[in-house]
């Protein structure tokens, strides 16, 4: 039908950890197993949006109807997240992706040897020195674009002061609204099946207790239908 293919919202979920390249057989990356991001897109799906989502390397399946897209870096996310944004209409942007935040500056070609030095007891062959440099902020970029700006929702993961954090990172950021949830403890976050968060838009809040990541996916975007200004 026609006219609910035009209604049709859409929505950009990314899901997932990018993994950062050192050299052929290192990286650096984190515990995201993607369920967190995949539960949102099944539930978006099931309540009619048209679903991207942009993920990490996981080892997860998904319904047909979500258009995925696969990436390895936060650089590689970030491009995808650019060229859906300009090319599809996107009403919602959900970051759920654990983006590491620093990168190797530099891709050693070669595998990066233990032992450089023919003297094994000096400090030198002990210690090695990884600089890294900053990845982009995709959730930031999303959230201050000035055309285009999809309804911009962030996750905050913390294992201290969440609620500080969180509201900081909704206020720097400038989003419309933040997940945030604790990763320290052992039945949620990252990689289990099971979630709690507590939403965070304007100066309010709102508890999702414990729950199945369904579960908590479904009241995230209850959430949003409930405070996504009308004209969106
Ligand atoms: O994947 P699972 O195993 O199911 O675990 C789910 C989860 C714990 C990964 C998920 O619920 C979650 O919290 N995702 C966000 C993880 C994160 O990176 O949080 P953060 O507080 O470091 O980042 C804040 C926000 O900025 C996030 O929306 C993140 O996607 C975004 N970000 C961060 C860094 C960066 N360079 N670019 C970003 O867009």
């Amino acid at each position: 039908n026609l006219n609910s293919v035009c209604l049709k919202k859409s929505i950009l979920i990314t899901a997932g950890p990018t993994i950062e390249p050192i050299d052929p057989v290192r990286y650096i990356s984190n515990h995201s197993s993607g369920k967190m991001g995949f539960a949102l897109a099944e539930m978006a799906s099931k309540l009619g949006y048209k679903v991207f989502l942009v993920s990490g390397p996981v080892n997860l399946k998904h319904s047909n109807s979500i258009e995925r897209i696969n990436i390895t870096t936060a650089d590689e996310m970030l491009s995808e997240v650019k060229k859906l944004i300009q090319c599809q209409k996107i009403d919602v942007f959900i970051g759920c992706a654990a983006i590491a935040d620093f990168k190797p500056v530099n891709y050693h070609e070669q595998k990066i040897k233990k032992i450089n030095s023919a003297d094994q007891t000096s400090k030198k062959t002990e210690e090695m020195t990884l600089t890294l440099t900053k990845n982009p902020d995709i959730l930031r970029y999303v959230a201050n674009l000035d055309i285009q700006r999809p309804f911009t929702v962030g996750f905050c993961a913390e294992t201290q002061n969440l609620e500080e954090n969180a509201k900081l990172k909704l206020i720097n950021k400038k989003l419309d609204l933040i997940c945030a949830n604790d990763v320290s403890k052992k039945e949620q976050g990252f990689n289990s099946d099971q979630n709690s968060v507590t939403l965070y838009w304007g100066n309010k809040q709102k508890e999702l207790d414990l729950a199945s990541k369904e579960k908590i996916a479904m009241g995230i975007l209850n959430h949003i239908q409930e405070i996504i200004p009308k004209k969106i």
